[in-house]
């Protein structure tokens, strides 16, 4: 980062003395008022709740511009990273900061590739669990668990285990989530073919079985790995956000990447694809097209409390480039799987439509995201609702990864310990109980 020569005057208006807050500028967007002398020279904290106005890093990894729709991946942008790369060249790209050439490209897919089993007793967890257990209760778990079986790459401090743990983590993330479906289905589970691509192999995991060939649709494959590219990495949301955080106590990989998917599971965040689906089907039980005025109405109503899932955004105030290729794929799948009339998709559409001439959505800059197109090309794939977070979690672990390795390869990281405003009982004393 690049120290601006424009300076921040801070400023009392009962006299205390100012202070001078240098300016940082990055390659491209906002600049920064590098506030981490605040305290110790003025005694007070900045307050920043959601952290509207507030970078905790710098980074090179992954740049939004949210009020253009622009989302680039190490200055790619995403359009091109989803329409001429895959998925683990986008892994590549992520962990290393350059795409791979020919011989790279083969070598990291062959690595991959040979990390996909996990340890035989990884399934006794999983029996643990009822049988309708939520794919993310069963994740969360499953990818905690792996720090109890890798002690050879659990010190973060250890690149070298860091590079190992990155390998394991990205190639079992499928074979667990697939693990995780056939567990809910009572099927058994469907061991990894190193022979498959990343995404043909997580197809045959999720959808074989061992009374017959599997032949992978190259058409859904595709989508598959598309979906997951999309997926991969977002700045520092909250999910990015909580796996910087728990990774800067120095606790292993595989713990901080659980944290990240124990957050991703909320429906303000990564559970919304699957919100946003039971929400269309909800409209679609209750009269399709011609109930979306009265739906909207309900979400004009703040005390209805219902929100238009798979809609509006932290950071894009204008449409989020990965819902416009997400409704393409959409378009691909459908026709691939003759669903070209899924009632879902023309109601999403129309909901879309009707949502961007509404002044409600316009005046509040709310447009479709990811997760408002995924729900419905993940269902057209066969993927069922409750997995489609399962499926966000494998997708973003690269990017989870990639922004904590940056984060602990950073000399200047320290544990994160944010403070407060305290407005509760200043001070009291304890009373006998016979006197409360
Ligand atoms: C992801 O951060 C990331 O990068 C996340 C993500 C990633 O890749 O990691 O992009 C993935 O999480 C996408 C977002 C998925 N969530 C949803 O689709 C859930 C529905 N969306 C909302 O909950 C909401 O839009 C958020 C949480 C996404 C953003 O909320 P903000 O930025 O805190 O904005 P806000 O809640 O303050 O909303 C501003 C206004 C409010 O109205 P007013 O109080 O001004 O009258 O817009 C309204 C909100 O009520 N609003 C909505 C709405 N989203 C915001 N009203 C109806 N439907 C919605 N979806």
């Amino acid at each position: 980062m690049i120290a601006s020569d424009v300076k921040a005057t801070l400023s009392f208006s009962d006299g205390s003395p100012s202070m001078e807050l240098p300016l940082y500028k990055g390659t491209i967007g906002p600049d920064v008022i590098d506030i981490r002398k605040l305290y110790a020279q003025t005694g007070k904290f900045t307050y920043d709740p959601g952290f509207l106005s507030t970078a905790s890093c710098n980074s090179t990894i992954t740049y939004i511009d949210g009020d253009k729709g622009e989302l680039r991946y190490r200055g790619y942008p995403i359009d091109q990273l989803a329409t001429q790369c895959d998925f683990l060249e986008t892994c590549y790209l992520l962990l290393k900061g350059e795409l791979p050439n020919p011989q790279q490209k083969k070598d990291f897919d062959r690595l991959v590739s040979t990390h996909t089993m996990v340890n035989e007793q990884m399934q006794f967890f999983l029996r643990g669990f009822r049988r309708d257990a939520h794919p993310m209760a069963v994740m969360t778990g499953l990818v905690g668990a792996l720090s109890a079986f890798y002690h050879d790459s659990t010190d973060i401090t250890n690149p070298v285990h860091r590079d190992i743990s990155a390998i394991r983590l990205i190639a079992k993330m499928p074979t667990l989530v697939a693990m995780a479906y056939k567990y809910g289905i009572g099927q058994p589970y469907i061991y990894p073919q190193n022979k498959l691509s990343y995404s043909a192999n997580f197809m045959r995991m999720m959808f074989g079985t061992p009374c017959e060939d599997y032949e992978p649709n190259d058409v859904l494959v595709r989508a598959m790995d598309r979906i997951f590219i999309l997926h991969a990495d977002h700045e520092q949301n909250a999910s990015t956000s909580t796996v910087r955080l728990c990774g800067s106590s120095g606790t292993n990989p595989f713990a901080a990447i659980a944290a990240g998917v124990a957050c991703l599971w909320g429906p303000a965040h990564g559970g919304a694809n699957e919100a946003a689906l039971n929400m269309l089907e909800e409209i679609q039980r209750n009269g399709g097209v011609e109930k979306i005025g009265e739906f909207i109405k309900n979400v004009k109503d703040k005390n209805s409390n219902v929100k238009l899932m798979g809609f509006g955004h932290r950071v894009y105030k204008n449409y989020d480039p990965r819902a416009k290729l997400m409704r393409e794929t959409c378009h691909e799948v459908l026709q691939a799987t003759g669903l070209h009339d899924d009632p879902l998709f023309k109601l999403a559409m129309a909901l879309e439509k009707i949502a961007l001439e509404d002044d409600y959505f316009v005046s509040r800059k709310l447009y479709p995201n990811v997760d408002f197109y995924s729900g419905i090309v993940q269902r057209a794939i066969g993927i069922p609702v409750s997995l489609f977070t399962a499926v966000f979690a494998l997708a973003r672990t690269v990017g989870w990864i990639a922004q904590l390795n940056e984060m602990i390869g950073d000399p200047e990281y320290k544990i994160g310990r944010p403070r407060q405003l305290f407005v509760g009982a200043p001070h009291r004393d304890v009373l006998p109980i016979t006197q409360r």
